[in-house]
């Protein structure tokens, strides 16, 4: 039954019926419509724009709706549109003329705009959860790997030894921000545009405040037309996602390249790895792929959102019916990607040997040959230049920097001491960083401790 249908002398066509409905996706939002309808029920019968009776009449048949939807026991309709007026369409159907009383001193645009704030704002929980449980899993993951060594890389060219401790908690430090930027976005989600109306606000005696707290919004929208216009929450929230599948995508990147043949660092365990349906050698990362994949679709929802918003005159217009999904899918998206990213990473095999044996390669005890010279007060530009010939040198002969023997140290500069194989091993290179922040191993037990604190 179309609410709306007093003004027109003709029937919708199927097709622009078809066309016009969101049920076959907004139906999701069943929960957060029936429970902002019933606080609005309870504010009109407190309020007395309708009896204390029919308010409590609307209220318990919204809660029978809620129970049945539950139990499978409705069907939805695309003649009436969207979970707002199908919902309605069923309570006046229940309880006859009082069903219809519920949409006084409302709109779907305020309607709608409430229920995915209250979608939100659950969405906005369940990946915060996410989020600590994975920062759970990479503090467990650093504390283990406090002295596995690998090579540090830019340019994804061997570049300083560094801990695979260090390497997890520069992506705790990433996570943690992601979930600082949810909570942020929350404080936005967090404000109630029930009560504006169609986008003028209404003529009679409403409590919004009442609503605020019923409802559990922190705060009132001051402007009911921007409260129907702006999806700035929405894609504030997209937005967050993007940046937390961005995270994950280029940790995914690692470990692809860490589970090929020539890095070796990592295995998947076999519950999160798949097989070729060709090559029988095959074991494939397929889990991190596909999260690296999706993050190109989560940053499509993000494009597609602000397309829908930009010309967009105030205040509602249907082409915000277009928002859900894409929130919908980025949500989906991100929670099912930090669910399984957790578990992977909890599971993989990692090759301490061989990330120890990869961090002795590539002369990255280079920077601190030079800070050995620097120290025996060679000016640190001098130093380069010296180590820069002995690393070709010793590329020459196919050889690392400590295996060359004292002459030949010294036929590079009379400042090399014995104590030079000491100072450059892949241990003393870690533990000799000083600086706050860095990999020795002092300084990521540090990190370690703080992180302990924050919990
Ligand atoms: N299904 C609509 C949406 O998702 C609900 C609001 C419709 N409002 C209107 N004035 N047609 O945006």
């Amino acid at each position: 039954m179309k609410l709306w249908k007093g003004r027109f002398s003709k029937q919708a066509s199927s097709s622009s019926d078809a066309f016009n409905a969101s049920i076959g996706f907004d139906q999701r939002l069943y929960e957060e419509d029936i429970t902002g309808s019933i606080a609005h029920a309870k504010m009109l019968g407190r309020q007395g724009i309708i009896t204390e009776e029919e308010s409590e009449q609307i209220i318990h048949a919204l809660e029978e709706i809620r129970e049945d939807i539950e139990a499978g026991k409705v069907e939805f309709t695309i003649e009436s549109e969207d979970i707002h007026m199908n919902i309605e369409t069923i309570l006046t159907e229940r309880i006859g003329q009082t069903g219809k009383k519920l949409h006084t001193a409302r709109s779907r645009n305020d309607q709608v705009a409430l229920d995915i704030r209250m979608y939100l704002k659950k969405e906005t929980d369940a990946i915060d959860q996410l989020l600590s449980d994975l920062l759970g899993t990479l503090q467990e993951l650093a504390g283990e790997h406090q002295e596995t060594v690998m090579p540090g890389y830019t340019h994804l060219q061997h570049a300083q030894p560094v801990t695979l401790a260090y390497h997890l908690l520069a992506y705790y430090q990433m996570f943690a921000r992601d979930r600082e930027r949810f909570a942020d976005g929350k404080k936005r989600i967090d404000r109630l545009p029930l009560g504006s109306g169609a986008l003028a606000g209404t003529t009679y005696d409403t409590d919004r405040r009442f609503l605020a707290e019923e409802l559990g919004f922190a705060e009132v929208l001051p402007n009911a037309m921007d409260a129907v216009a702006d999806r700035d929450f929405a894609l504030e929230f997209i937005d967050c996602c993007c940046i937390t599948m961005m995270h994950l995508s280029r940790f995914c990147e690692e470990l692809i390249l860490w589970s090929s043949s020539e890095f070796g660092f990592i295995e998947m365990d076999d519950a999160y790895a798949t097989g070729s349906s060709i090559m029988p050698q095959k074991k494939n990362p397929d889990m991190a792929e596909l999260i690296r994949g999706k993050s190109g679709r989560v940053f499509g929802d993000m494009m597609a959102l602000l397309a829908v918003c930009k010309g967009l005159p105030l205040a509602y217009n249907k082409d915000l019916q277009e928002d859900k999904e894409p929130v919908f899918d980025a949500a989906d998206t991100v929670k099912a990607s930090l669910g399984i990213f957790r578990e992977m990473i909890a599971s993989m095999k990692v090759n301490t040997d061989t990330m120890d044996k990869a961090a002795k390669t590539g002369y990255m005890n280079a920077t601190d040959a030079a800070d050995y010279l620097v120290a025996k007060g060679i000016p640190f530009r001098d130093c380069h230049e010296i180590i820069g010939k002995m690393v070709l040198y010793a590329i020459q002969k196919g050889v690392a920097l400590e295996e060359l023997s004292m002459e030949e140290f010294k036929s590079f500069s009379d400042a090399f001491g014995e104590d030079i194989y000491d100072a450059i091993s892949i241990k003393s290179c870690i533990s000799a960083k000083k600086s706050e922040g860095s990999t020795s191993f002092e300084r990521v037990g540090q990190q370690l401790s703080a992180i302990k604190g924050q919990k």
